[in-house]
């Protein structure tokens, strides 16, 4: 880069700090810390790399947010949009209209998802997605003449989005501090098997705790009352949670008592659907068979914002053929310019065999190759499974025991991640990844080289 251009570059990026200071207020962000420390201006991005306006270029291991799972610049996905925002940028679905992508992507997703889910109601983002699924739950069991089904049982530190009804559903204790949650939301323990091993200094079995917490959902039922139990929702593996894996034994468990009690079964497949576990959903992976599926992120790769929930067979029945009108819908429910960008993005992920290429090559050699960070000073533990990741860092890794919270290791280390050109998130203590599901083997070496030189820097900080 040359001096001058260097120099414009820094003037425009003060220039969109300023701006950005001055008027943006940002998600999931303490305002207070971005007038100490101006943010990052990312300006483009190519592949799996984000360039800021400096000029720098990262390897973006978080795929944007868990979202652009076939990179970015796809002009499959750029030309799919460009034409059908000239055909028809926008109509409803609402009055019996409706519109090619609309109707298309539905069967694209009826094609793609679980055998027995056919149809979609569409919105714009996952927790519009949540938000949908709960009214649909609560419908579902009016129509029944049900109506005491109303508890929807969650887990502790799920994340299902950020408005009201899915914060509430979601098990972040920080969210629910700021603003309470709404009626009719329990929240059970969690299958995070090193947390508990910390915790309480055990030597834990983790197919016998896997069993334990899945045991405690049933045990919650009985003691609110089958009657009053409307659903259990999950996540197939807790992403922002900190990429929580659970023993084998957790889901053979919890899918017997899903099946034993008469309540729905909501899999939210926001991060895992769309190939990120190696399966077109984590639904697949694990053989979940859920009654309704929210969907969002990597159903566009992020390229617009679209959502949905996938409806199985068994609930569409009810609520096509015997409750008459859904007084539910969003002004942008199958936006044609999202569905768009949707059907293109699946249509090349199906193209380039994707799912199968990360299952069978890249997603090995990226488990392989992130387990070689075991023997690092700082790493707790290396889970993982396709293309997400979760590094746990510890105090003394020998005897399970974590750093105190207040001395922000995971965002220490988080910031030598960023000055090592490279994009990973924080979860407290946890450093997580979720790379575009296009990443390749010499992209996972530079990950890897990268990580650990910034593991290496955090640890001569916390010296
Ligand atoms: C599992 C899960 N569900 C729902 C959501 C909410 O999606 P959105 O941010 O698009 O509203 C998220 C977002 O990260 C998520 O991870």
């Amino acid at each position: 880069m040359t001096q001058q251009f260097t120099a414009v570059a820094h003037a425009n990026t003060e220039k969109w700090q300023q701006l950005d200071a001055a008027h943006h207020l940002h998600p999931f962000t303490n305002p207070k810390d971005l007038k100490n420390k101006a943010a990052r201006i990312i300006e483009s991005a190519q592949g799996i790399y984000l360039t800021d306006s400096d000029g720098n270029e990262y390897l973006d291991a978080m795929a944007g947010l868990w979202c652009v799972n076939m990179g970015y610049g796809r002009q499959e996905i750029i030309d799919a949009v460009s034409a059908q925002i000239q055909q028809l940028p926008y109509y409803n679905a609402f009055f019996k209209t409706s519109h090619p992508p609309a109707a298309e992507l539905s069967a694209l997703l009826a094609e793609i998802t679980p055998s027995h889910m056919n149809h979609t109601f569409f919105t714009s983002s996952g927790s519009e997605a949540i938000d949908t699924a709960i009214r649909m739950i609560w419908r579902y069991w009016d129509i029944l003449e049900k109506p005491e089904k109303r508890i929807i049982i969650s887990r502790k530190n799920a994340y299902h989005g950020s408005t009201i009804a899915a914060s509430s559903l979601g098990g972040m204790e920080d969210m629910h501090k700021q603003g309470g949650i709404i009626p009719n939301i329990v929240h059970v323990e969690q299958p995070y098997w090193f947390g508990k091993r910390c915790e309480t200094g055990a030597d834990l079995d983790a197919q016998e705790f896997g069993r334990e917490v899945a045991q405690s959902i049933a045990d919650k039922i009985e003691e609110l009352g089958e009657n009053c139990v409307a659903a259990f929702i999950a996540e197939p593996i807790q992403g922002a949670g900190g990429v929580i894996i659970p023993p084998d034994s957790y889901w053979t468990e919890v899918k017997k008592i899903c099946a034993q009690y008469e309540i729905l079964f909501v899999v939210d497949e926001v991060i895992c659907g769309f190939g990120r576990t190696g399966h077109w959903f984590g639904s697949d992976l694990y053989d979940l068979k859920p009654d309704l599926m929210p969907i969002a992120k990597g159903l566009s790769s992020g390229y617009l914002p679209i959502g949905g929930v996938m409806v199985s067979d068994r609930i569409a029945d009810v609520l096509i053929n015997q409750g008459g009108e859904f007084n539910h819908g969003y002004t942008y429910s199958g936006h044609p310019v999202c569905a768009a960008a949707a059907i293109a993005n699946i249509k090349l992920m199906q193209a380039e065999n994707i799912v199968e290429t990360v299952r069978e090559t890249t997603a090995p050699y990226l488990q392989k190759r992130l387990r070689e960070l075991s023997d690092h000073a700082l790493v707790g533990e290396v889970r993982g499974l396709g293309m997400l990741g979760a590094i746990e860092l510890v105090k003394d890794k020998d005897n399970y025991i974590k750093f105190d919270k207040k001395r922000g290791v995971g965002a220490i280390c988080r910031n030598h991640c960023f000055e090592n050109k490279l994009v990973m998130r924080a979860v407290g203590d946890t450093m997580i990844l979720s790379p575009p599901l296009i990443i390749q083997k010499s992209d996972i070496d530079t990950f890897i080289e990268r990580a650990r030189k910034s593991l290496d820097m955090t640890q001569q900080t916390l010296a």
